[in-house]
């Protein structure tokens, strides 16, 4: 069970600091939405605050990119410093290319599915991804609810990955707190990215209070 804290939700002019509360929890990822104003409606940030946190933060940077033709910029954000480079699905034309250039760029590929997009479609890129991000909001916004019709897609992304014995992991992103944690890790995420839920209040008890959860859930699962 990995807790991946999104910077969306942190205090920009605490940044470091709060990021060094991450460090401290002792979780090891941090997720970073980027958004293009284009494929989400919203502008977040780019390369330079990665390449400026990345100076003090020997976290695994799990890079989300809400982005049109992610292609263009896998080399500006492999040299900004990403672990992870997790791109849509939906807007990217050659997803097996893009798996492959992040590989050789020696990072962690993930593909992520929007809501309205069913799993079967991202099937033919599993076995090579590292990750698949099942997004439980429309991308675009930190603090929107948990779609709990979302679940069911955990659900059948878990059986497959399980049955086709694939190391995939199963990420999920977008109203994940003390009360959704749960029902998604039951259904068999592993990976929860959470920004509200971790940023608002006490950040460490924040991520520890969340991974118990999600660990306790799995076991009961
Ligand atoms: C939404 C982003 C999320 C966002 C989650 O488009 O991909 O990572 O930060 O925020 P919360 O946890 O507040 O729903
Ligand atoms: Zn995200």
């Amino acid at each position: 069970m990995i807790i991946a804290p999104s910077i969306l939700a942190a205090d920009f002019n605490r940044l470091g600091t709060q990021i060094a509360a991450v460090q401290e929890s002792g979780e090891k990822w941090l997720h970073i939405d980027v958004m293009d104003g284009i494929f989400v409606p919203s502008i977040s940030f780019g390369m330079p605050v990665i390449e400026s946190i990345r100076k003090e933060s020997g976290l695994f940077f799990d890079v989300h990119l809400m982005i049109v033709e992610p292609e263009r910029y896998l080399d500006e954000f492999v040299k900004a410093g990403a672990d992870g480079i997790t791109f849509h699905l939906e807007a990217c034309k050659d997803p097996a290319g893009l798996i492959r250039g992040i590989h050789e760029a020696g990072k962690k590929a993930g593909i992520s599915i929007k809501p309205g997009t069913p799993f079967k479609d991202v099937i033919p890129y599993l076995e090579e991804a590292d990750l698949l991000l099942v997004m439980t909001v429309e991308p675009g916004f930190g603090g929107q609810s948990y779609m709990h019709d979302m679940t069911e897609k955990v659900r059948e992304a878990r059986t497959y990955i399980d049955s086709h014995g694939l190391k995939t992991l199963i990420q999920v992103d977008g109203g994940i707190n003390r009360s959704t944690v749960e029902e998604a890790a039951g259904a068999g995420a592993t990976v929860f990215v959470a920004g509200s839920a971790v940023f608002k209040g006490n950040i460490i008890g924040n991520i520890n209070e969340l991974k118990e959860l999600a660990e306790k859930a799995e076991t009961a699962g």
